[in-house]
């Protein structure tokens, strides 16, 4: 816990309008979350007291489509019309306390760490101004840090100047303002009321508190860093997918230094949140969404889909495994072999040494350990034993049009080749199901079902000829 407390203020009313969508555009998503919600859990890694969001803009969507982070609370405030950044954070007012420091941060740059924050935090020391900013060889469109005393970069801080406002030799300036500022509340409240929009875009400018505290003599401070990536906006949709480059780099790098083998680290994808025991092996191509654990020596083949799910020590799944487990989650059993071209659904358990391969399909299904389907089969809400050996094309027909059932298979069954076992129904123990059976009512321990027509062979059978023209 810093000294004192924080409170973030993150604008997100703007519209826009560069990303050409109806979706507002800190909803859109970068690693699978929102690009506010990244903000606001960069918020809670500084321990933030709470998190004000101002909404204008598709503001109903926006505060349905953001989640609290545990331990901040989070509040939303609306900006009706949006006069500007700095009469954005003067809507926030009344919810924040003067005990403390507002941090400002912006709903569409998502990639700021908590550590850059924390350092802004402390050197605002609790009663600073302090601003984030940073050189760039290309400053156009931001606004301008003018220091005073001397050379570029030499003395104090003494305004912020937007590009429409800035002289060519203000314009000439590299050390721009990110767009994020600590400042203690209290002081924030008093510079706020005294804004105007005399500029060159009739905008309440939030960077005009800059020269108020000047003004005051109040301590301005820059903390300049070096990665724009941290300071980033997603304006368009080619920004949004650098974005999620750079995201996917860094996330695939700390993976790598966990000791997670990738087979390339740009091609992966993690679209939330991918936890990895020791000795995991990804191969290229692979997409984890939701909350995917991997234990320890898991490998994973090239273009595997994986979400929501927990596979477990020494699994292998080959390539183009899908796991959707959603709600319900995906479970798979140490040392099993999933895949190629496998895919478990929602509700799939599957035991140790499990074996599914190529087009099969499994849904809501427990399959204890060593059961094996490892050809073009469906098995959906069924209860496997151990040890079940289930036959090619064989499938459960789960659904009566109406209704779901359950189907039982105990363990040491064997189901031949292209069954249907119509649901419910139970297949008794170390029982064997001949090829080609339907089967709708249930069988003893140890029997052999077999449900299909007679074969019927005529000897000497002529087929019918081709009649020759006339
Ligand atoms: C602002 C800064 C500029 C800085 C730049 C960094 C001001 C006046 N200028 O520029 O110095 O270099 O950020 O990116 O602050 N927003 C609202 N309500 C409004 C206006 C904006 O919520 O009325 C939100 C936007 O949705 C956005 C953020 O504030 O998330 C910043 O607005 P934007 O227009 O991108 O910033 P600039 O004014 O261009
Ligand atoms: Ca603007």
């Amino acid at each position: 816990m810093a000294a004192f407390p924080v409170d973030v203020v993150v604008m997100a009313a703007g519209k826009g309008t560069r990303m050409k969508s109806a979706k507002p555009k800190v909803l859109h998503r970068l690693g699978g979350r929102a690009l506010a919600q990244h903000v606001i859990d960069t918020a809670a890694g500084v321990s933030a007291r709470s998190v004000v969001v101002i909404t204008g803009h598709g503001a109903e969507a926006v505060e349905a489509g953001l989640c609290e982070p545990a331990g901040v609370a989070l509040k939303y405030v609306r900006q009706e019309p949006q006069l500007g950044t700095g009469h954005a954070v003067q809507q926030a007012l009344p919810v924040l306390a003067d005990d403390g420091v507002t941090l400002v941060l912006s709903g569409d740059v998502p990639l700021t760490q908590a550590a850059t924050l924390q350092a802004l935090l402390d050197l605002s020391a609790g009663e600073r101004l302090a601003l984030l900013t940073l050189d760039l060889a290309d400053p156009s469109g931001y606004g301008r840090i003018v220091r005073g005393g001397g050379k570029d970069g030499g003395g104090e801080v003494l305004a912020i100047v937007e590009q429409k406002d800035a002289t060519p030799e203000q314009r000439a300036i590299t050390e721009i303002y990110s767009g994020i500022m600590a400042v203690p509340t209290r002081l924030l409240r008093a510079w706020l009321a005294r804004l105007d929009n005399q500029n060159a875009q009739g905008e309440y400018y939030l960077t005009d508190v800059v020269r108020f505290a000047v003004a005051d003599g109040a301590v301005v401070l820059a903390h300049r860093i070096a990665d724009a990536v941290q300071v980033a906006g997603v304006n368009s949709p080619v920004q949004l997918a650098e974005l999620e480059r750079a995201y996917q780099r860094r996330v695939a790098q700390a993976l790598m230094e966990q000791g997670v083998r990738l087979a390339d680290p740009a091609r992966l994808d993690v679209r939330g949140s991918l936890v990895c025991g020791p000795d995991v092996e990804i191969d290229v191509n692979c997409v984890f969404e939701g909350q995917v654990t991997l234990g320890e020596g898991v490998r994973i083949g090239p273009n595997c889909v994986i979400a929501n799910a927990r596979i477990e020590a020494g699994a292998t799944l080959q390539a183009f495994t899908h796991i959707q487990g959603e709600k319900a989650g995906v479970t798979v059993g140490p040392r099993a072999e999933i895949g190629p071209f496998a895919r478990l659904r929602p509700g799939a358990v599957l035991g140790a040494e499990v074996h599914i391969g190529n087009f099969v399909e499994v849904k809501n299904s427990t399959l204890a350990a060593g059961a094996k389907a490892n050809h073009l089969a469906y098995l959906g809400d069924a209860d496997v034993g151990e040890r079940v050996n289930y036959g090619a094309g064989s499938i459960t027909a789960n659904y009566d049009g109406a209704n779901k059932h359950r189907t039982v298979i105990e363990a040491d069954v064997h189901v031949g080749s292209n069954c249907v076992l119509v649901a419910p129904v139970t297949i008794g123990a170390g029982g064997t199901v001949g090829a080609g059976s339907t089967i709708s009512k249930n069988t003893e321990p140890g029997a052999l079902s077999v449900a299909r027509g007679k074969q019927v062979s005529v000897a000497n059978w002529r087929r019918p000829a081709k009649k020759k023209p006339a």
